[in-house]
């Protein structure tokens, strides 16, 4: 038990974001995680750049807040971080003094043996009269000077998270693993690759980085609804043979690759007959997310025990309440633990319309 001396983290408030198009759905799950949440203040909806962001005050400290979100996984909180500072802006060049004075104040809780970085977005960009990479910069450099810790954007151990609108900036510190991605506000982003055939790869290599997956270095893959063949190239640049099951064509630059077995059948035909085995599954087939899962089902007999599998589950795109979106989400996710254990699910940056899921064999 805590001594009458030990001093109590501080409540703080928080930013949550989902995609633009997920709000009512990050909400709902929101005040299931926290029943009697007194606030929930929309700061941005629908933003084509910032998704959707609202700050929550739970009444308790970020790390048992954030505790509580990694414990619930929500599907559809894409990023979490804490605000620790709120400063009034007024949409002008003073609003960088404004922010370095808090910065300074906040700067007192980073390690200053983990590396940091600064992530600032900025709602409404171009209305202020300053970018996040100038506040990025400004503020880092500030930090660097006055806590010795060292600036590391690309795999930081704690962030500073920066939010400015045209009237206010919310500022706070927080470890990486904390704010749900290490990308600000979830916004993963992948550099475009020579050679990459569709944008669809991005999903593929965001579910492996966000969800951690180490892919095996060798083995067989199946892709189902492979073409135009983004995924099986991710899946043979990881060095593993696939098999690329759709009846549409692959990409031209795909068919000289022995490594790649491209079965032009549908699913439906193609996995009674298959007795082929498989370490990895990936599906992003275009079909409803019921079907889908039905035929993952089916495909897992092909899995090998500590198999690894991807799957897209398209959501309807009827317009729904939150509440029965999420119903059916939990009813195919509950379905596929019929033979699968699933590892994570969420709506990434790269979804659109779908939320990726992470599964491994039950065996
Ligand atoms: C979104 S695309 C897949 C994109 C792919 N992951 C990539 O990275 O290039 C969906 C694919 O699912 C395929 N598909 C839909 N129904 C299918 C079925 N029953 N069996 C096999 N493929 C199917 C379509 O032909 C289409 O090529």
């Amino acid at each position: 038990m805590d001594s009458p001396d030990t001093p109590r983290p501080t409540p703080v408030s928080a930013l949550v974001t989902s995609a633009a198009e997920s709000g009512a759905l990050m909400e709902a799950e929101l005040r299931e995680i926290f029943p009697k949440l007194p606030s929930f203040e929309w700061i941005v909806r629908g933003s084509e750049t910032e998704g959707s962001i609202a700050r929550i005050e739970p009444g308790m400290d970020f790390n048992t807040l954030a505790g509580m979100v990694e414990h619930h996984a929500p599907v559809f909180v894409r990023h979490l971080a804490p605000v620790q500072r709120v400063i009034p802006l007024m949409a002008t060049e003073e609003d960088l003094t404004a922010l370095r004075d808090a910065a300074l104040e906040i700067g007192e809780q980073l390690d200053s043996a983990a590396v940091f970085s600064v992530q600032t977005r900025i709602v409404g960009e171009g209305q202020l009269p300053y970018r996040k990479v100038t506040v990025n910069e400004t503020l880092s450099a500030l930090l660097e000077a006055q806590t010795g810790a060292v600036m590391e954007c690309r795999t930081p151990e704690q962030v500073v998270s920066v939010l400015c609108t045209p009237t206010r900036g919310y500022m706070g510190v927080s470890r990486t693993e904390r704010n749900r991605s290490a990308w600000p506000g979830g916004k993963h982003r992948f550099r475009h690759e020579e050679g990459q055939v569709s944008r669809s790869e991005f999903k593929l290599l965001e579910a492996m980085n966000v969800f951690g997956m180490a892919l095996p270095e060798r083995g067989i893959a199946l892709d189902m609804g492979a073409a135009p063949g983004g995924w099986t190239r991710v899946l043979r640049a990881h060095g593993l043979q696939v098999t690329a099951v759709d009846p549409a064509d692959l990409d031209p630059r795909l068919r000289e690759d022995r490594g790649i077995r491209h079965v032009r059948e549908r699913l439906q035909d193609y996995l009674p007959h298959s007795r082929q085995r498989f370490h990895v599954i990936v599906n992003d087939m275009k079909m409803d997310a019921r079907a889908s899962v039905e035929l993952m089902l089916r495909a897992s007999r092909l899995l090998e025990s500590g198999g690894l599998a991807v799957m897209t589950l398209k959501l309807p795109r009827a317009e729904r309440p939150p509440h029965q979106l999420l119903a059916l989400v939990r009813a195919d996710l509950q379905r596929l633990t019929d033979a699968y254990t699933i590892l994570e699910a969420r709506h990434l940056y790269h979804n659109r319309h779908e939320v990726t899921v992470a599964l491994t064999s039950c065996n």
